[in-house]
């Protein structure tokens, strides 16, 4: 689909009459919005396919995204939620998470010349986040810094759409092509460009905290190849691991680079990054 920004739909507009909205992102194949409503705060999440261009294919499980995370976050017990199908694709709503997520929230660090140091609550923080989810069995499959939202109780991990661990309604998987090439493990790239296809692991998502706590702390991808090298050639210097020798100055710096660990065995549990941590 392309063309203006799609409208809430009129499901969603019934079950929470919004009071106030907000549009949040509007990118290619994904729109979100924070509404509030007489029945609280809430980030809808609206999908459609992404038409074929000379630089992309077409991508038609942008349009089920929503409707599996919203199946995901279901099965992870969340109440206030809600998902279903729209004309172009699937929505859902779910809780609104205030706060900065991790990039935003350490561009201090990552101004030159800065003494700010990358502080360990804020990385506990986010292992916890993701601890809730592998001590149940998933794995998050996407995790990247703008996923972790910081707030003020708690961190939480959003964007459970590519999470594996449980069943999902088999009309709205699809499978699993890798993730931001920045934060994707060095056997994901592999598969990928293998198969064009990967399975998302615990391990894998030990990896991609990693990158995102070092590309937050640092501004440094943990890789190194040109900006703009297509996606095939940044996944292959990922799964070759050409680790750019850069570290998270300070306290985080050793723990960092063994979740960076090339081979899945060789990097520490969540529960081993968080022990570290306290
Ligand atoms: N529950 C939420 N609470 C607060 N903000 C949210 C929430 N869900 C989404 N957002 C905001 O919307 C942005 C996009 O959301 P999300 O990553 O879930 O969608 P997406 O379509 O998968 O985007 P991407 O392709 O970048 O992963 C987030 O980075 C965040 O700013
Ligand atoms: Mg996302």
């Amino acid at each position: 689909m392309s063309g203006p920004t799609p409208e809430l739909p009129i499901v969603v507009l019934d079950a929470l009459m919004p009071t106030t909205q907000r549009l949040v992102i509007n990118r290619r194949g994904s729109t979100v919005w924070e509404v509030q409503s007489h029945r609280g705060h809430f980030a809808v999440k609206l999908g459609y396919p992404i038409e074929a261009t000379a630089e992309w294919p077409a991508q038609p499980w942008t349009a089920l995204a929503p409707a599996r995370e919203g199946a995901v976050l279901h099965r992870l017990g969340l109440d206030e939620i809600a998902y279903g199908e729209w004309e172009h694709g699937t929505w859902n709503f779910q809780p609104w998470h205030d706060g900065p997520d991790l990039h935003k929230l350490w561009e201090p660090c990552r101004k030159q010349g800065s003494s700010i140091k990358a502080s360990t609550s804020v990385a506990l923080g986010c292992v916890e986040a993701l601890a809730d989810l592998h001590v149940r069995g998933w794995a998050h499959g996407d995790v990247q810094p703008a996923h972790f939202i910081v707030g003020p109780e708690r961190t939480h991990l959003i964007d459970l759409a590519l999470a594996r661990g449980g069943q999902v309604p088999q009309g709205y998987d699809f499978p699993f092509r890798g993730c931001l090439v920045h934060y994707e493990a060095p056997e994901i790239a592999r598969s990928v460009l293998d198969t064009g296809e990967a399975e998302p692991t615990q391990e894998a998502d030990i990896y991609a905290l990693g990158a995102s706590l070092l590309v937050s702390a640092t501004g440094w991808r943990a890789v190194e190849y040109p900006d703009d090298a297509p996606r095939p050639v940044q996944r292959e210097a990922v799964a070759n691991g050409r680790r750019r020798p850069v570290k998270v100055p300070g306290e985080l710096g050793d723990l960092v680079e063994a979740m960076l660990s090339h081979a899945p065995g060789d990097r520490p549990t969540i529960y081993e990054v968080g022990k570290a941590l306290i």
